[in-house]
């Protein structure tokens, strides 16, 4: 099958390219998928889309008009396609549920631990031969409370890592798991309750209507002095304005994210030539307690592997008049936010 890869990105390439075999010619382009590059995808029957491309009813309209009729969504978030346009046109739509729960959790101890240890500072002062330790004073996660908001696949990793390190979990979601509870220990409670005894949270609910903002300034206050807060999961869950004033009173003790609000047609690309173009961003990046990567935590050898092969899958399926394993519906998609 012909494929043209919108979006794709020299990392996963060679991985993607693998996957395909000789089945599938891939088309490689370095734009997103939008109303001015959909013309890109002709004279292939389906297009490969991340996160940041545009797959709404006029881009679907167009990939129908030039005869595409499959959408692999190489990510688990899908919020980016309008799949009731999507049916209408009679194109199939796949995505990748789950290609490593493990890459986020791990990216997000390690966001934890590098806070926790200062390394941000140690690393620029051991650089400048200061080896003072006087400002790198951390603290044990050992017999900590971390407080899981979303208990999930990923938050699920999350508690069966941090309960290795012997913190006290509490959780937080809508459809408690009592497989956690019995394992690890995990307390499921309100949030106004994970909020007022955690040391440390971390977010990994999904951005839907309910999830927007949902920790606000009002959250915030609710949290123990100084607390570490973690975000690994959509960057709009989390008031940013309202965290940056939270760090900047000390509410807030530390800051780690992996997602950010305003991050699309920011992260993935390279604006280094722009620097400082988005004021709350570089306000943020300026406190020292703050460490922010750019949505990399699925950035494993291991989770590109598995979004490859199931991206593979589901074209091998489309290409044999099969559905795919991953096919997704209109009701999935009609709770969710734009990320
Ligand atoms: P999941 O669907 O397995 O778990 C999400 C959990 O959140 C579920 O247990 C659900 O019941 C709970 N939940 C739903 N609505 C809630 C609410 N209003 N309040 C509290 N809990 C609620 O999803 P998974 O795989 O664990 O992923 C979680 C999120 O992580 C994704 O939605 C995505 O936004 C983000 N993610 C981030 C990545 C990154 O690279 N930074 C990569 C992959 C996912």
């Amino acid at each position: 099958m012909q494929v043209t890869v919108f979006s794709a990105h020299p990392f996963e390439q060679p991985f993607l390219t693998e996957a395909a075999g000789s089945q599938h010619q891939l088309r490689f382009v370095a734009d997103a998928l939008g109303s001015n590059t959909a013309a890109l995808a002709h004279s292939s029957q389906a297009v490969a889309i991340f996160t940041s491309d545009d797959a709404s009813a006029p881009v679907l309209e167009r990939l129908a008009a030039l005869g595409v009729r499959y959408v692999a969504v190489r990510a688990a978030g899908h919020d980016q396609v309008d799949l009731g346009a999507a049916a209408r046109l009679g194109l199939r739509v796949a995505n990748v549920p789950e290609y490593s729960p493990y890459a986020i959790a791990e990216h997000t101890v390690t966001l934890m631990l590098a806070l926790n240890r200062r390394l941000r500072q140690a690393d620029q002062q051991l650089r400048q031969y200061d080896f003072r330790l006087d400002n790198l004073v951390g603290f044990d996660l050992h017999g900590k409370t971390v407080g899981i908001i979303g208990c999930g696949r990923i938050g699920g990793v999350l508690a069966r890592i941090l309960h290795g390190f012997g913190c006290r979990l509490l959780g937080y979601d809508v459809r408690p798991n009592p497989e956690l509870a019995r394992r690890y220990d995990l307390q499921f409670v309100s949030l106004g309750t994970l909020c007022a005894q955690a040391d440390i949270i971390s977010v990994h609910a999904p951005l839907v209507p309910a999830t927007h903002h949902l920790i606000n300034a009002e959250r915030l206050a609710q949290m123990k002095r100084g607390v570490m807060l973690i975000n690994t999961g959509r960057g709009a869950v989390l008031d940013t304005e309202a965290a940056l004033i939270a760090l900047r009173s000390g509410q807030l003790g530390y800051l780690g994210l992996d997602v950010y609000e305003h991050e699309k047609g920011l992260f993935f690309q390279d604006h280094s030539r722009e620097p400082g173009t988005d004021a709350l961003l570089t306000e943020l990046v300026a406190e020292p307690n703050v460490l922010i990567t750019g949505h990399q935590a699925f950035l494993t050898r291991d989770a590109l592997i598995n979004i490859a092969t199931t991206t593979a899958n589901s074209l091998n399926a489309w290409a044999s008049q099969q559905p795919a394993a991953h096919e997704l519906q209109l009701a999935a998609s009609t709770t969710l936010l734009p990320a």
